[in-house]
């Protein structure tokens, strides 16, 4: 399929926006500062913290965020366990999941949980991170995909 151009100009902290690329869902969202600070706290609650499995993202990818800038998150919005589409919990609190809850994706159907880079917890259905699809800039506001 043709790579999808995505403008993020109107992307603002906190939010979401949503593309389509080779019928799926592309979520590009803008990560805050205190979101960013809370996933390394999350590494020994997650699967595969350090994104070692080569088949979730691209190699530029395997990182911190999950990212190639920090703040933006760019990812596939299908459950890795069977495909759901999960629910975005951006909020840092407690409820109502855990104590431990820092913001993330929560899928409804067998209640998996993702953390803000799409890290996988312990524990739950999904056996592996998010998919990062292969993406560059083209410049500060615009991202292909593809
Ligand atoms: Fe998401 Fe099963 S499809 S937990």
């Amino acid at each position: 399929g043709a790579p999808v151009i995505a403008d993020i100009s109107a992307l603002d902290v906190g939010q979401r926006l949503i593309f389509e690329w080779r019928g799926q869902p592309i979520w590009i969202v803008r990560r805050s500062p205190e979101v960013l600070k809370a996933l390394p706290t999350l590494d020994n609650q997650l699967r595969d913290p350090k994104s070692e499995n080569p088949e979730q993202q691209p190699e530029y990818a395997a990182n911190a965020g999950r990212s190639l800038k920090p703040e933006i998150s760019v990812l596939v919005g299908l459950c890795t366990h069977l495909g759901c589409s999960p629910e975005m919990k951006a909020e840092i609190r407690p409820e109502p999941f855990d104590s431990n809850w820092k913001g993330g994706y929560f899928c409804p159907c067998h209640k998996s949980k993702f953390d803000m880079a799409g890290r996988v917890y312990e524990g739950v259905p999904a056996p592996t991170n998010l998919v990062v699809p292969p993406h560059h800039y083209e410049n500060d506001n615009t991202i292909v995909i593809g």
